[in-house]
């Protein structure tokens, strides 16, 4: 039995499992409708001898999940012998927005599911009862507290149920390529990619299930990471729970200026520089967008109206940290909400060092001024401004 069995990685499971010769599922999902593709696959399956019984149920409703068990006993099918729990749903917002509902719709359908198969399986002697969990529930990943909460339940579920003498284990995947939300989410995936996180095929993860009987521990993680990339983008990386596996490569370390700050420097005109600062910021914006072009990108236009949601965010602040080795507060990309704005914020503040000459406003022409935001303009004004009286005294 396969909950979530109908689509996504559910179904690659129950292909993969019919592959190795299983011959009776049933397959649950609210709907209970599979698409065109997976009605394919399964009239294949079954016109090659197997039965597949799909049933519409939601986990969450105890009741009607435990009737489904009670049909499964009363059909000709042989006694249920294993329950996958892959039923999922996202909805990923940073936790100060996440409404409640969109919070409670994630959390329910793994914890009252799995909770309601646990209940529901009880009286039979399964074999195996697998939870499907996540890499995140382990480290975290922002934007996603419904799901790593719903899925930290899962892991300590398996715990529960092996106190009790049951089977039980949860596998925490890393991101699968190919199947449920990251194929449909190219640019979640591409996201995934840059910060360390590399998709796996999905039937070579599950291919390399069969070893894992071996083991008798309650949870694995099966993961394709590049820790210390991943490492450099949480702050959690610094947590000696992953000192084993982020080896920070000392030979990147002092190994001098970033390359950025050090063409910075060899521009001596001062206006030049300025621009340049602007252009380098909008590249790494451009880069993080996953836009073609910088011509595309409005410097006075906010990042979240082009695109930037808070995973981006994080993506956008942790390339600047590095382009200029500096550190940025965690809300740095809210406070300065535009190109415009955060060419400000290293100019005037993180390398001040190298902009505090008046030259750059000086020599800036009135073309330039009409470029100047409110606050650009301002700042130049209050420059000017301390120059004179400095020179009046
Ligand atoms: N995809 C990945 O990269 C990835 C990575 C790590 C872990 N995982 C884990 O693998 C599992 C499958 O992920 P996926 O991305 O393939 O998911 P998915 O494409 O979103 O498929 C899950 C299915 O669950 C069904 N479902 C949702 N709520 C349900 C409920 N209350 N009752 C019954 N069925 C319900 C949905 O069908 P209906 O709408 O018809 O109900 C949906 O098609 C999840 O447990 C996930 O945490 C996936």
């Amino acid at each position: 039995m396969i909950t979530g069995g109908l689509s996504g990685f559910g179904f690659a499971a129950a292909e993969w499992l019919y592959r190795e010769g299983v011959r009776h599922f049933v397959l649950l999902s609210r709907s209970g409708r599979p698409d065109e593709k997976t009605q394919a696959s399964i009239d294949d399956m079954i016109r090659n001898g197997a039965e597949v019984l799909l049933r519409a149920v939601d986990v969450t409703d105890f009741q009607r999940l435990n009737q489904v068990f009670t049909d499964v006993a009363a059909s000709d099918l042989p006694p249920l012998k294993g329950v996958i729990h892959s039923a999922n749903l996202y909805a990923d917002a940073p936790l100060m927005e996440m409404q409640q509902e969109a919070f409670l719709k994630v959390v329910d359908t793994k914890v009252e599911g799995a909770w309601n198969l646990h209940l529901a399986s009880r009286p039979m002697d399964l074999d195996y009862f697998i939870l499907f969990s996540s890499i995140s529930s382990w480290v975290g990943n922002p934007g996603q507290a419904n799901y790593c909460a719903g899925n930290a339940f899962l892991d300590s579920l398996s715990a529960y149920r092996r106190q009790q003498g049951l089977p039980s284990l949860t596998l925490n995947w890393g991101a699968l390529a190919e199947v449920g939300f990251l194929a449909s989410h190219q640019e979640v995936n591409d996201h995934l990619q840059r910060i360390g996180i590399q998709s796996m095929d999905p039937r070579r993860a599950l291919e390399s299930l069969p070893m894992l009987n071996g083991f008798q521990q309650m949870n694995l993680c099966m993961a394709e990471v590049d820790w210390p990339t991943w490492a450099s983008f949480h702050e959690t990386g610094a947590s000696p729970k992953f000192s084993k596996l982020v080896q920070t490569s000392n030979a990147s370390e002092g190994s001098g200026k970033p390359p950025l700050i050090e063409e910075l420097e060899q521009l001596e005109d001062p206006q030049a520089r300025q621009l340049r600062l602007r252009e380098q910021i909008l590249e790494v914006v451009a880069g993080v967008l996953g836009v073609g072009s910088t011509d595309q990108i409005d410097l006075h236009r906010g990042l979240t109206e082009m695109g930037m949601d808070s995973m981006l965010a994080m993506e956008l602040r942790q390339r600047l940290q590095e382009a200029y080795a500096c550190k940025l507060q965690a809300t740095a990309m809210f406070m300065y909400p535009n190109v415009e704005k955060l060419v400000g914020l290293f100019r005037d503040q993180l390398l001040q060092g190298m902009f505090d000459s008046q030259e750059v406003v000086q020599e800036l022409g009135e073309e330039d001024l009409d470029d100047m935001s409110e606050e650009d303009l301002e700042g130049a004004l209050a420059r000017e401004l301390a120059e004179l009286r400095e020179s009046e005294q």
